[in-house]
């Protein structure tokens, strides 16, 4: 097939446009050459498409394949350009108004949609109206023929937003780290590849739909994760598994300070994914993609994180003061 797809150098992006050349198809991606390399074997083209994009005219294609899209009147542009008769978007599990009830399917309300010209996409604030507009784009454009993948938390090689980055690079370290709360409260985790694998399948049966790219239940818990890491990193470094009262009391801060740690965050991690699963979702073990992320790591990967992200993990100095207070205690 002949693939148009925008952006294509990032994280998610790549993860489609390695997919798709290795499967034989012929890929142009546009972007504007500021984030990351062009992928090897396509056409790669620059353009803005916050300004123009000129350098689409005339040209079509089987599908679009559109993984970076934040603003909504940007891709509305790109689905009225009607440069192909399939649409697949890339969105989010933050369409939906809350993550607070277990099993949350395609059916549950989802922020209304802004149509804003301006919309910022370093303001992650607005992510979830932001990404539902650029959803409603697709829809009502492309009806049946629009595929909308709605990713929950993503990780794997090339990571941009730096979570399971951090505790590989904290464990590779040793020593005794802060491990939070359960060790075995499940996580939802989906490798940027098996999201890439299932965009381009539905792609390639033409198979429009709305569908939350997560795993169906929990494909990891946090202890198996930090154990991964261990095992990846060769390290000798020792879980300190605190309960969470005790990590809050001393102020440390959820998900930002301790990546991926939501206290009592149970329903955030059981999104349904029953609807993937059915249109085919495969999903490698997670050991593999806890191994091939400290891979990309240790061969000079770097977390270039998405604009608007705030780094992830606690200082040394405060991890420190931690476990000498939870030795006391
Ligand atoms: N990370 C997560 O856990 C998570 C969870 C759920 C959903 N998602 C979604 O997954 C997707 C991630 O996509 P991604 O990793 O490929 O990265 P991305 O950060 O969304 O997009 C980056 C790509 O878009 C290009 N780009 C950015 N601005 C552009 C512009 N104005 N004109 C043309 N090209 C532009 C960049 O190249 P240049 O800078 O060179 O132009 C780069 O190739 C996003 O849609 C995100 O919302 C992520």
């Amino acid at each position: 097939m002949r693939l148009l797809v925008f952006g294509g150098t990032s994280f998610v992006g790549r993860a489609i446009v390695e997919d798709a050349v290795g499967r034989g198809h012929l890929v142009t991606t546009v972007n504007r050459g500021l984030t990351g390399a062009d992928v090897a074997g396509v056409e790669a083209l620059r353009g803005d498409r916050s300004t123009e994009l000129g350098v689409l005219a005339g040209r079509t294609f089987d599908a679009v394949v559109d993984p970076s899209g934040q603003v909504p009147l940007q891709v509305l542009r790109t689905a009225w350009a009607k440069y192909a008769p399939f649409y697949a978007f890339v969105s989010t599990t933050a369409v939906y108004r809350a993550l607070d009830a277990a099993g949350t399917d395609e059916s549950a309300a989802t922020w209304p949609g802004v149509a804003d010209e301006d919309g910022d996409p370093a303001d992650l604030t607005t992510l979830g109206p932001r990404k539902r507009g650029c959803e409603l784009a697709v829809e009502q454009t492309y009806g049946s023929q629009g595929l909308i993948a709605r990713a929950g938390m993503i990780v794997g090689p090339h990571d941009n937003v730096g979570q399971l980055p951090w505790w590989l690079g904290r464990i590779a370290v040793g020593g005794p780290f802060i491990a939070p709360g359960d060790p075995g409260r499940g996580l939802q985790l989906i490798d940027a590849r098996d999201l890439a694998a299932f965009v381009l399948d539905q792609v390639e049966a033409r198979r429009g739909g709305v569908h939350n790219v997560v795993p169906d239940g929990p494909n990891t818990t946090m202890g198996r994760l930090l154990d991964d890491c261990v095992r990846a990193t060769g390290s000798d470094a020792e879980a300190m598994w605190m309960d969470e009262g005790f990590l809050l009391a001393q102020g440390v801060q959820p998900w930002a300070e301790l990546p991926l740690w939501i206290p009592g965050g149970g329903a955030f991690w059981s999104v349904s994914g029953a609807s993937a699963k059915a249109a085919g979702l495969r999903l490698r073990p997670f050991a593999e993609t806890v191994r091939d992320t400290w891979e990309w790591l240790r061969s000079g990967g770097e977390v270039r994180a998405v604009a608007g992200a705030h780094p992830f993990g606690i200082s040394k100095e405060k991890e420190q003061k931690v476990l000498a207070a939870w030795e006391s205690a």
